[in-house]
C-alpha cells in the first residue's frame, strides 16, 4: 500500500506548503530490496565514540568491514554515530561521550544511524553504575525521538560477561547501522551470550539453511519468504488452500516448496515435518507469521471471534513448537524459531483484546521457549511489528489509517520487508547470542514505546 501523504510532502509544490505551514514531513527511509544485496552498508563516515578498550575494539572491527571510521569529525555529512557507554561506572562518566554527540546529531544524515553500545546492569553492580547504566536507555529512546529526515537510534545491550565482540553483538551492530533496520527505532537489543559465529559471506548468511514460513502467501510472510532466499535459505511456504495460487506463485518466485495446510490442523505438525524431513532432510529456521485479526471490543467479542484468533496466533504455533521439540535430530545445528508478535500485545489496542491476548502470548511463549531450544543451541525470538502497509492493515478505515501511520517516531507506517529483515536476522548464524527477546519493528511506535 503506499502512503499518499508522505508522497505528497516529499515531493514539488506540497513539499514546500507542508514546510511552510510545519506539517508533518515523513521522510523517505533507504531501504533494502528483498531480492537483491548491492546497497552500500551505511552512506557515510562512522563517527566510534568512546575512550576505553571496547570502543577501540569496535573501530577496528568496522575497520574490518570497509568503513570510513573516525573518531571524531568535523565538518561533512555524518552516515552513523556510535556511542560506546559500556564501562561507565558512574552517571557523571557519560558526559565526555554525550558532549562529543551532541555537535554531530546535527550532521547526521538522511536515514543516518546512532547505535548505542551499553551494557545491562548486574545485581553486584553499585549503585552508581547501575544508575548510569539505566540512563543510557533514557538516552537513547530520547535520541530515536529527536533524530530527523528518517534516522534511527538503537541500543546493543550486552548482559554481563559478554564480550563487544561477541558475534551477536558485531552481528546486532552491523543490523542496526545497515538499512535493514529502517523501522527499528528506539529498540534495545540484549545479547545474553558469546554464543554463534560470523558469517564467511555476509551476503549469504543462511547458505544451507532450511526454513518454513507460515502464512508466506502474501504479505509480510512473502517478504520474510524473499529475504531468507535472498540470504541463502531454502525455504518451505505454509498457506491455508485458499491461497494456494499465491502461495505457489511466492514459492516457484524463491525456488521453494509450497504446503498447503491449515495450521490449526491437529494433522498440520506431523504432516509439515514428515514432508520437510523427507525433501531437505533438516530444518533450520522456522518462521511463525500466519495471523488473524476478528477486532470487537470485548464487550461485542463473540466465542467464535475469540477461538477462532487464539487457534491461528497461539495453539497452532504451540502445536508445532511441541512436535518440533520432540524432533530435535531434524535441527542438527539448533532450531531458530521466530514468531510474529505485535505492538497491540505489548501495549494492548481498543477493539483487539483477542488479538492483543494472542500477541503478548507470544512473547510468553518465546520467553519459556529460550531454554527449552539453548538445550540444542537453538533460539526462541518474536518480532513485533508496529503499523505495517499490508491487505491487512489496508482494511482498517481510511482516516484511522492515516493517524495510525503517524504515531510513531518515523511518522509513516513501515514495510513488509522491514519486517522481514528482523526476522532474518535473528534467523542468522551471527545472532545465536540472541535467545527469548522481542525485537520491535515499529518506527518506535508511541504505544507502549
Ligand atoms: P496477512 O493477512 O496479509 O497474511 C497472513 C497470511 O497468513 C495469509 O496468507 C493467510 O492466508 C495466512 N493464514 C491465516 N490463517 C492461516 C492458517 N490457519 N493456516 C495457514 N495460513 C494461514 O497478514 P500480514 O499483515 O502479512 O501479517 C503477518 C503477521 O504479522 C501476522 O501474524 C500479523 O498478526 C503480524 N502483524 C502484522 C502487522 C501489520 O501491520 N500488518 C502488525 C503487527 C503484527
Amino acid at each position: 500500500m503506499s502512503d499518499t501523504y508522505l508522497n505528497l510532502v516529499n515531493s514539488g509544490l506540497t513539499k514546500k506548503v507542508a514546510k511552510q505551514f510545519g506539517l508533518p514531513r515523513p521522510a523517505r527511509l533507504r531501504r533494502t530490496d528483498p531480492k537483491s544485496i548491492d546497497a552500500p552498508l551505511v552512506t557515510g563516515p562512522v563517527v566510534v565514540l568512546g575512550t576505553g578498550a571496547d570502543a577501540d575494539t569496535l573501530a577496528t572491527t568496522l575497520l574490518d568491514w570497509e568503513l570510513d571510521v573516525r573518531r571524531t569529525m568535523r565538518g561533512g555529512r555524518v552516515g552513523a554515530l556510535m556511542l560506546v557507554l559500556t564501562e561507565l561506572t558512574a552517571p557523571e562518566d557519560a558526559a565526555e561521550v554525550v558532549d562529543q554527540a551532541g555537535p554531530l546529531m546535527k550532521a547526521l544524515g538522511p536515514s543516518g544511524r546512532v547505535v548505542v553500545l551499553t551494557r545491562a546492569a548486574t545485581d553486584q553492580d553499585s549503585p552508581a553504575r547501575a544508575a548510569a547504566l539505566a540512563g543510557v536507555e533514557g538516552l537513547w529512546r530520547t535520541v530515536a525521538k529527536e533524530v530527523r529526515y528518517g534516522a534511527t537510534a538503537n541500543a546493543v545491550v550486552l548482559r554481563d560477561g559478554v564480550g563487544v565482540d561477541a558475534p551477536a553483538a558485531l552481528g546486532a551492530v552491523r543490523f542496526l547501522l545497515s538499512a535493514r533496520s529502517a523501522f527499528v527505532s528506539g529498540q534495545g537489543l540484549e545479547v545474553g551470550s558469546d554464543a554463534g559465529t560470523l558469517p564467511a559471506d555476509w551476503t549469504k548468511p543462511l547458505a544451507g539453511k532450511v526454513a518454513v514460513v507460515t502464512g508466506s502467501a502474501r504479505g509480510i510472510g512473502a517478504q520474510i519468504a524473499r529475504v531468507l532466499h535472498r540470504e541463502g535459505a531454502q525455504v518451505v511456504g505454509v498457506d491455508v488452500p485458499a491461497a494456494g495460487e499465491s502461495l505457489a506463485s511466492v514459492m516457484n518466485e524463491v525456488g521453494g516448496t509450497a504446503i498447503q495446510a491449515d495450521i490449526t490442523d491437529e494433522a498440520t505438525p506431523a504432516r509439515l515435518i514428515e514432508r520437510v524431513r523427507e525433501r531437505y532432510g533438516r530444518l533450520d529456521v522456522l518462521v511463525h507469521n500466519a495471523g488473524i485479526t476478528r477486532d470487537k471490543l470485548l464487550a461485542n467479542m463473540t466465542p467464535d471471534r475469540w477461538q477462532s484468533v487464539v487457534a491461528v496466533n497461539l495453539r497452532a504455533q504451540v502445536q508445532l513448537n511441541e512436535a518440533l521439540l520432540a524432533t530435535p535430530d531434524l535441527s542438527p545445528d539448533g532450531l531458530r524459531i521466530i514468531s510474529l508478535a505485535s505492538t497491540s500485545g505489548i501495549a494492548g489496542n481498543r477493539g483487539q483484546s483477542n488479538y492483543a491476548f494472542t500477541k503478548a502470548g507470544v512473547i510468553g511463549m518465546t520467553r519459556s521457549l529460550a531454554p527449552l531450544l539453548a538445550e540444542h543451541s537453538g533460539t526462541a525470538n518474536a518480532v513485533a511489528p508496529g503499523f505495517i502497509e499490508t491487505e491487512m492493515t489496508a482494511r482498517i478505515p481510511a482516516l484511522q489509517r492515516q493517524v495510525a501511520r503517524r504515531l510513531n517516531s518515523l511518522q509513516q507506517g513501515g514495510q513488509p520487508v522491514d519486517v522481514a529483515e528482523a526476522v532474518s536476522f535473528l534467523a542468522s548464524p551471527q545472532s545465536a547470542g540472541i535467545n527469548g527477546q522481542t525485537l520491535r519493528v515499529c518506527g518506535q511506535h508511541l504505544m507502549g514505546a
